[in-house]
């Protein structure tokens, strides 16, 4: 099984610059990736990035009551078919969102929950959604790394539920460096998403040990020269 690699942006020249590459087999994005970017107006933004890239393509809600998540869902969801509209797993008073999760899902509106942590919240969510409507469930494996918390035996007992869901495909989210690749590969997630250098990295994979000790040891040479360092 192949991990597909999804970029992690919302800036639109770089949007219009990973969407060419092959490697690159989608987009996810955030309020805070869209704050960074610019963004002004969320709709018109989102509008913009769908003008760039037919591939799949995560935009996240912001409302934070069922009733305007369903309502933001609704009207992200026609925006474009490559979209994913994005989910959290609850609210921001960690009130699981289940019902709108199986509303939407019911409604067949592509999905991608978000803020995922835990083994047991991938239980949660799926036992709301079907068989049929294509979900994502995203981990957030980094800021879990960032508390000292090992990521991969939650994202391991998540992909082994997700099994019976053809429609289910795990995410690799929150990527810090690019043997997170590696390791969600081995894992078996279906997609990894990453920041546009980490994939760049990643494009790079593959250099002997030996080379990697000689470009070490002449970076070190030539910061010392340009500082004109003596002892
Ligand atoms: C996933 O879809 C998220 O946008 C992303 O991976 C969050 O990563 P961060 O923890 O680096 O903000």
């Amino acid at each position: 099984m192949t991990t597909k690699i999804f970029c992690d942006i919302a800036e639109l020249d770089q949007i219009k610059k990973f969407n060419k590459k092959k490697i690159v087999k989608g987009f996810t994005t955030n309020p805070s990736l869209m704050r960074k970017a610019g963004a002004k107006n969320y709709s018109n933004y989102c509008k913009e990035i769908l003008k760039i890239t037919r591939k799949p393509i995560s935009f996240e809600v912001f409302a934070d009551d069922s009733k305007n998540i369903i309502n933001q869902a609704l009207k992200i969801k026609r925006w474009g078919k490559n979209i994913y509209v994005k989910i959290p797993v609850t609210n921001s008073k960690g009130v699981f969102l289940g019902k709108v999760i199986n509303k939407l899902n019911n409604d067949n509106i592509k999905l991608n929950i978000t803020a995922v942590y835990t083994a047991k919240q991938t239980s949660q969510i799926l036992n709301k959604v079907n068989k049929k409507t294509k979900l994502i469930i995203s981990i957030f494996a980094g800021r879990m790394a960032d508390k000292g918390k090992d990521p991969v035996p939650e994202i391991k007992k998540s992909i082994k539920l997700a099994k019976k869901f053809k429609n289910v495909e795990i995410l690799w989210a929150s990527t810090r460096e690019p043997y997170n690749y590696i390791q969600a590969k081995k894992l078996g997630c279906h997609i990894i998403t990453t920041p546009p250098l980490i994939i760049e990295k990643i494009e790079k994979f593959g250099k002997s040990f030996s080379n990697l000790t000689i470009d070490t040891v002449k970076g070190f040479l030539i910061d010392s020269r340009k500082s004109k360092f003596k002892i």
